[in-house]
């Protein structure tokens, strides 16, 4: 089912010294800074050959973020999403598995633009699984 890495989603407390660490330590591409308001976050893309870090900082009052940098103050990785042909079909057999996919199972449209669902990191050892359709 699963076909490739997309992203990795790092959540980090300073967006700008992030960019800047990946840019001057890493020779990483990093795009400006976006905000992205219908998910609660501002995001920093790291371009690489076969997939992207994005870099989150929260955005507003209720941002899933900032939840997760009250737990992890210093950052870390948020989730990794892989991509997938169909995001419906992968949720009906996810949940016929036994899997939690959140949001009662419905696709929501991503970052991307593109239809996305979550699944329960309690099911795939401590680690939030973003499946994105492509
Ligand atoms: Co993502």
């Amino acid at each position: 089912m699963i076909k490739g890495l997309n992203h990795i989603a790092i959540a980090v407390p300073d967006l700008a010294l992030a960019a800047k660490r990946y840019k001057d330590h890493l020779g990483a591409v990093v795009s400006a800074p976006m905000a992205q308001p219908e998910h609660g976050v501002n995001v920093v893309f790291v371009e690489l050959d076969n997939a992207k870090i994005e870099l989150l900082e929260p955005l507003g009052e209720d941002s899933p973020i900032a939840k997760f940098l009250e737990r992890n103050p210093e950052g870390g990785i948020h989730h990794i999403c892989l991509e997938v042909d169909n995001v419906d079909l992968a949720s009906k057999k996810l949940s016929a598995d036994g899997i939690r996919v959140l949001g009662g199972g419905e696709a929501k449209i991503g970052a991307h633009g593109k239809p996305v669902i979550f699944l329960h990191p309690k099911d795939f050892y401590s680690t939030l699984i973003e499946l994105e359709q492509t």
